[in-house]
């Protein structure tokens, strides 16, 4: 066996077109079904991580070990044994494509040296921001990043790179893209997520997974199914508490589209709870509404010990035997992450031999996980990839991971246009996040957590080195805080610093985490950080704070009192520079945000299309009721230009559903620049329960020359003004409430809840004499970004 591998991967060294789809992949699996033993098939099922049989002394895979697990049948290994950390033998913090390929190699090796049918392994690594566990890949911003650019090709060769780096590396499967919708700002994952609302997440969902998917040999993982996002509290692992409805028109959004617009080949299993039921339990979840309304037939994995986990922390069962058992019977799981052990293949034949799961329960799995090892063409090239090595981290998709960082930042607050700054000037740069490229990575990359340091990124520049690369005079060497709040040594001398500085950047944050090890008590930014920002304040130097975190920390006051500020997020190697660029204005600043930055702690959690009784009373009259606070608003987010918008249009719903939306957007700034044109609608009155105050349906970046317009026009289908009325299992059943009036919003700042809709662009006779009646009183003005139609 080991010469026919041989033989395949001297013959793949020549083709260099993806291999398309192998159709047959099908009736290829049900065949080969046909032949196997139990044993064979539960060995498919099952899922190691390769840590059981790495040697940490010799940094190499134990022979034999690994041919005890591929004796086992074993169809399946994840992870990098570099997710702990750095080696301490030595230092090293991962392998590079090349050294991947080889340990691929071994290990599909031993695995078709033991598997009677020639049946490869397929090997699945977090690969979430480009090739982050591969040394030498391009790394891209955390997915909050690529979600606040707003740029959907960026995004779609953000995936083709991420993809082509995991087959560089002989990779077949990524466990990405993360499709869970962020509705909580405390949830450590939260940067993992493309944010908050569900539309923005279904189309950048479906983009990154047709990049991810697009050279053929790379299959995409839509996780977490489903609302891991909505963890109560907060706290990663948490039940998620959510009605159906919100569980459809919401959080199986960007799942489904994945599913049907861009044909995910598999999917995972979140770590959550429903309304108590563990998903892993679900068969609500996984098999009616996944395979069954959703129409998902791809491969279905479970999150990393999570049927275990059934009894060890969602406590529904009390042996690892009932868990296997639950797990099989009622979810429609695939493939086991187990990881730590190989007893779930004889726990499973067990049931089987049984009686308690069907030998059809089994087949239905095998099949899936065959028909995707034919489909990404395993077997005939187990290790995917040769012609790709040498493309891993090259140039031009270094340069793309720039282009998005650029477009990733978000400009909120520039008072008195103080930004950019004159490249001459004296500027004082500091704060704990200044030079340190793991903080400004996050978790998952280069290891689990990620780092806290700048070890495994020589050669990219942090915020503070970037600067430094131009010809203004950078003040450096002052940390002023460390991340958790406590003063540095040269505190004092920081200060002191920044009195005699034109301009004072401080990059203030978060350190890198991920998962559990990220749960908060507080949400707040580390006190000393803030009391840090505004001691700076206090000297006179113009002050930019430049945030670099995992989720929107609450600035308690912070921001108020210095002049700009660019929410960074998790920007990664290209940050320092897009950064730097934007401060010094080479580079006019476009991305917005793709969540709600909260300003008090008593708002967490609210999304911005929250329901009409989720609302604050006033802090100056009790008896008024207003939109709760934010610090910024979903959407918010400005440029060096300055953009006008008018002529807004809407047209009626036409035959078949559609409605016309067109606006002039002039750039009125004097340099050129991107604007995101955003749509939301409102519904005003459903009867069917409490409408959200409005929602994003459509979105458009444009790039306009000084004193140039364009004139953007959309063209909403009727599931815009449509949603889901909840029946799991039964099928999407999508209504509109005939009559109702849909006010059409131009822009995250436009509110149209009172009289300002346009009456002319309505023929909805209710709602013009409602507004008949109100303006006897007090004729209000309309705002020219508010329009509407009547369905
Ligand atoms: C299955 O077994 C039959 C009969 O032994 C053989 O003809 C066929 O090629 C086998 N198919 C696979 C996929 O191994
Ligand atoms: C690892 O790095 C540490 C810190 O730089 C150094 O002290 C140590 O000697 C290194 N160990 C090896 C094996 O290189
Ligand atoms: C990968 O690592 C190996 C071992 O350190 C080294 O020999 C090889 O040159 C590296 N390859 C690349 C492309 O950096
Ligand atoms: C191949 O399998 C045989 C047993 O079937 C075993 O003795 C041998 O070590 C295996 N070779 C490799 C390279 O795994
Ligand atoms: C699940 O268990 C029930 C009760 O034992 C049984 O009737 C059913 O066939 C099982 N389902 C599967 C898929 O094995
Ligand atoms: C620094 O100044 C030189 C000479 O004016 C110019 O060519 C160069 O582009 C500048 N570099 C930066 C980073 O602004
Ligand atoms: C911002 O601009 C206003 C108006 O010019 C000024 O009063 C204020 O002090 C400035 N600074 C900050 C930090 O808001
Ligand atoms: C409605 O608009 C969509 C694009 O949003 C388009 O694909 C579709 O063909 C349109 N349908 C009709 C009936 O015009
Ligand atoms: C848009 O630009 C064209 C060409 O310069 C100009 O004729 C037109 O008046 C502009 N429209 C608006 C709304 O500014
Ligand atoms: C609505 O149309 C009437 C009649 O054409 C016009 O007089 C009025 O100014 C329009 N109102 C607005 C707000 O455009
Ligand atoms: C309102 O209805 C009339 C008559 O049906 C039609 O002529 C007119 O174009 C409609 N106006 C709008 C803004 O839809
Ligand atoms: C209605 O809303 C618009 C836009 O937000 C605002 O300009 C106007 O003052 C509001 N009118 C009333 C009566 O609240």
């Amino acid at each position: 066996m080991l010469k026919a591998l041989e033989i395949v991967l001297i013959a793949m060294a020549s083709v260099t077109l993806a291999q398309p789809t192998t159709t047959d992949a099908p009736s290829k699996a049900s065949e080969m079904l046909t032949n196997m033993t139990l044993e064979e098939k539960i060995g498919q099922m099952t899922q190691i991580n390769l840590e059981l049989f790495y040697d940490r002394e010799t940094l190499a895979l134990d022979e034999e070990k690994l041919a005890y697990y591929a004796g086992r049948g074993v169809g399946s290994y994840l992870q990098s044994p570099y997710a702990g950390g750095q080696s301490p033998v030595d230092n090293s913090t991962g392998w590079n494509a090349t050294q991947w390929r080889g340990v691929m190699n071994q290990i599909q090796t031993a695995t078709l040296n033991a598997s009677r049918l020639d049946i490869p392994m397929i090997f699945g690594i977090d690969n979430v921001h480009g090739g982050t566990y591969v040394q030498g890949s391009t790394l891209f911003g955390q997915q909050i990043c690529a979600s606040a650019t707003f740029n959907l090709d960026l995004v779609e060769k953000m995936g083709e790179v991420t993809g082509k780096d995991t087959a560089g590396a002989g990779m077949p499967w990524t466990f990405g893209p993360i499709s869970d919708i962020a509705t909580d700002p405390r949830w450590p994952r939260f940067y993992e997520t493309f944010g908050e609302d569900p539309f923005l997440n279904k189309q950048m969902a479906v983009a990154i997974t047709k990049g991810i998917q697009a050279n053929g040999d790379v299959a995409a993982c839509l996780k977490h199914f489903l609302g891991y996002g909505a963890a109560d509290n907060g706290k990663d692992y948490a039940n998620a508490n959510i009605n159906d409805y919100e569980l459809l028109n919401y959080h199986a959004e960007p799942f489904r589209a994945a599913v049907r617009d861009a044909q995910a080949k598999s999917a995972m299993i979140g770590f959550n709870s429903i309304n108590g039921v563990p998903v892993t339990a679900s068969h609500k979840m996984t098999v009616d509404l996944l395979r069954g309304d959703m129409g998902f037939d791809g491969m279905l994995v479970t999150d990393y010990n999570e049927v275990y986990n059934l009894k060890d922390r969602h406590r529904i069962s009390s042996s690892n035997e009932q868990s296997v058992e639950i797990a099989t019977n009622q979810t429609s799981m695939d493939l086991n992450m187990v990881p730590n052990s190989d007893d779930f293949i004889d726990i499973l034949i067990q049931l089987v031999n049984d009686g308690k799961i069907s030998q059809e329960r089994i087949d239905e799995s095998v099949e899936r996980i065959l028909e995707l090892k034919f489909d990404l063409g395993l077997f005939d090239t187990p290790v995917p990839g040769e012609d790709l090595v040498d493309t891993v981290g090259q140039q031009a998709d270094q340069d793309l991971a720039l282009e998005l960082a650029r477009e990733s930042i978000v400009l909120v607050k520039n008072n008195n246009s103080m930004l950019p700054i004159p490249k001459e000037a004296t500027v004082l740069v500091t704060g704990p996040s200044a030079d340190n490229m793991g903080y400004m990575c996050g978790g998952w990359t280069t290891s689990w957590q990620g780092y806290q340091n700048n070890i495994p990124y020589a050669g990219f520049d942090t915020i503070l080195s970037a600067m430094q690369g131009g010809n203004g005079t950078v003040v450096q060497g002052h940390t002023g805080v460390n991340i958790d709040g406590s003063k540095a040594d040269d505190y004092d001398a920081s200060i002191e610093a920044a009195k005699s500085s034109d301009y004072t950047v401080v990059v203030a944050g978060e350190h890198s985490y991920t998962e559990k090890p990220g749960d908060i008590n507080d949400l707040s930014l580390a006190a000393g950080q803030q009391e840090y920002i505004k001691a700076l304040a206090a000297t006179g130097t113009k002050v930019i704070l430049v945030l670099v975190e995992g989720r929107p920390r609450l600035l308690d006051g912070a921001a108020d009192n210095v002049d700009a500020v660019l929410v960074a997020m998790l920007p990664c190697t290209s940050g320092g520079v897009a950064i730097s660029e934007i401060i010094y204005g080479d580079v006019n600043p476009s991305g917005k945000l793709p969540f709600s930055y909260p300003k008090y702690s008593g708002n967490v959690p609210l999304v911005y299309y929250h329901l009409p009784s989720e609302i604050c009373t006033s802090e100056t009259n009790i008896y008024e009721i207003v939109e709760c606070e934010m610090e910024w608003k979903f959407g918010h987010g400005m440029g060096y230009s300055t953009f006008e918008y008018s002529d807004l249009v809407v047209g009626d719903v036409e035959d078949g559903g559609n409605v016309s939306v067109s606006v002039t957007v002039t750039n009125t700034g004097d340099r050129a620049g991107k604007e995101t044109v955003l749509l939301f609608l409102s519904q005003e009155y459903r009867q069917y329960a409490e409408p959200e105050v409005k929602m994003l349906k459509a979105f458009e970046k444009i790039d306009l020359d000084a004193g140039a317009n364009q004139t953007v026009e959309f063209v909403l289908d009727s599931s815009a003004y449509s949603y889901y009325v909840p029946q799991i299992g039964e099928g999407y059943n999508s209504v509109s409430d005939a009559g109702a009036t849909m006010k059409v919003l131009i822009g995250a700042d436009t509110e149209c809840d009172n009289d300002s809709v346009n009456p002319n662009q309505t023929n909805d006779s209710a709602f013009q004499e409602r507004r008949r009646r109100r303006r006897q009183e007090d004729e209000p003005e309309v705002n020219p970004m508010c329009g509407a139609f009547e369905i």
